[in-house]
Formats: C-alpha cells, structure tokens, sequence
C-alpha cells in the first residue's frame, strides 16, 4: 500500500477536523490538526504575555507540542500538560490570527509539521497544507462553507458542549477570522492550483469523507 500525504485546507469551521479524523481512522492514516499547533503557540503567547515570537519558539521548544489518542479521541500536550481543551476558549481563537500571522512561528511550526509528515501515510489540515507545507502531497482539498452553515454548525455544538453562544455574534467572529487569514502577508489561506475545492454547504458529513475515501483511494 503507499503511503499518501493528504492536505486539507480551508476556513475556520469548515468541517475540516471532522472530516480528516474520519478519514485518518478509515485508511489507517496520522491525523495531525495543525490549527492546534497555532492555538498552542497563542496559550503560550498569552501566558507569558509576550508577542516575541523567539521567547515563545523557546518556550515550545522547552516543553514541546504533541499529541496522544486519549478517551476523547485526540489529545494535545504542551510539554507534560494537556491543554486539548483551553486551547478550544474564545480568548485564544480570538487571538490566534495574529500569533499565526508571525513568519518565524510559521516557519518553526511548518517545519515541525514537515519533519512528522515525512514517511508519508497522513492527512494534515489547515490552511497552508497544500500551498506550503505539503506542495507535492498526492490529495489536496480546499473545504469551504458558507458563513451561515459554518455559524450554525459550532452554534449546536456549543450547545450540545452546554456553552452559551450567540448566533450573530459567532457570524461576525468566523468571518473576521476568515478575513484575518486570507489576507496575512505571510502563507494565506488559498486555495492550491492543484487543490480539489468542495463545498459541504448543505453536505453530510459521510457525503464530505466519502468524496475524500474515494479520491485517496485511487492513489493508494
Ligand atoms: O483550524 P483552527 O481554527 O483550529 O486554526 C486556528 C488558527 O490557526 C486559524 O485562525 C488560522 C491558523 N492556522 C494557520 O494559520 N495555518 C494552519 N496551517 C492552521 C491554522
């Protein structure tokens, strides 16, 4: 069987987490979400109030990034301590776009990400996989939705998780997101030339992860 590197890419909340865990389980692939490695990057920014980027590589490179299959499926550790479930907060999302937009903790991640997709035998997703981080994986796809679809689907899941949410208010927050990421100077989200572009508008997720099955499995 070889082993295939899969990029997916696109816009906050566009499902591309969901999707590429199913996916990784189903063809027996590593998941790596690289949106976890910024969130990490921003806690530590926070929790050392600082905006150097080199105080905070050195911080990571103390107490590095991994990642571990726990009960809740995966797990994200900085150094010893899990930190799977504060990097989720609106206080790092809100602040993760300007820890992200930095060129040396791009390049310090995108090459840790590079050194762990390596063998092969992954799907990664975020916004710069196909572009950047992985120009030569054999699948890329660019997984968008529409602002409504992707606003309404983390507004149940903060409710099914208890969170109070603000429908109109997680509208404004994803697309200034999207905003802030599209058009950073450094590796913006876009879309490869050689990247498939699908919309789940209106998609289940098993229709998403069965359009990806299909496509990988004819490379494999
Ligand atoms: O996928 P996510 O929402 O967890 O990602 C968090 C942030 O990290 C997102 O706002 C943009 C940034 N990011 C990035 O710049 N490059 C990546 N490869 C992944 C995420």
């Amino acid at each position: 069987m070889k082993k295939i590197q899969i990029a997916v890419d696109g816009p906050a909340s566009s499902g591309k987490s969901t999707v590429a865990k199913i996916v990784a389980r189903d063809l027996d692939l590593i998941y790596l979400d690289t949106g976890a490695m910024y969130r990490v990057a921003t806690l530590v920014a926070m929790q050392e109030q600082t905006q150097d980027p080199q105080v905070i590589i050195n911080f990571i490179e103390e107490n590095p990034i991994s990642f571990a299959n726990g009960p809740k499926g995966q797990e994200v550790f900085l150094g010893e301590r899990n930190v799977t479930d504060v990097i989720r907060t609106n206080e790092v999302t809100n602040a993760v776009s300007k820890i992200s937009a930095m060129p040396e903790i791009r390049s310090f991640l995108v090459a840790e990400q590079q050194r762990i997709a390596k063998e092969g035998g992954i799907i990664m997703d975020g916004r710069d996989i196909g572009t950047v981080v992985l120009p030569n994986a054999e699948l890329k796809i660019f997984l968008v939705a529409s602002v409504e679809e992707r606003a309404e689907r983390r507004y149940k899941e903060n409710r099914s998780k208890g969170i109070p949410t603000d429908l109109e208010r997680l509208k404004s927050e994803i697309a200034a997101r999207d905003h802030k990421d599209s058009t950073r100077k450094v590796s913006p989200l876009k879309q490869a030339e050689d990247a498939v572009l699908l919309d789940s508008t209106g998609k289940s997720i098993a229709d998403v992860v069965a359009f990806i099955e299909t496509r990988a499995k004819r490379l494999i």
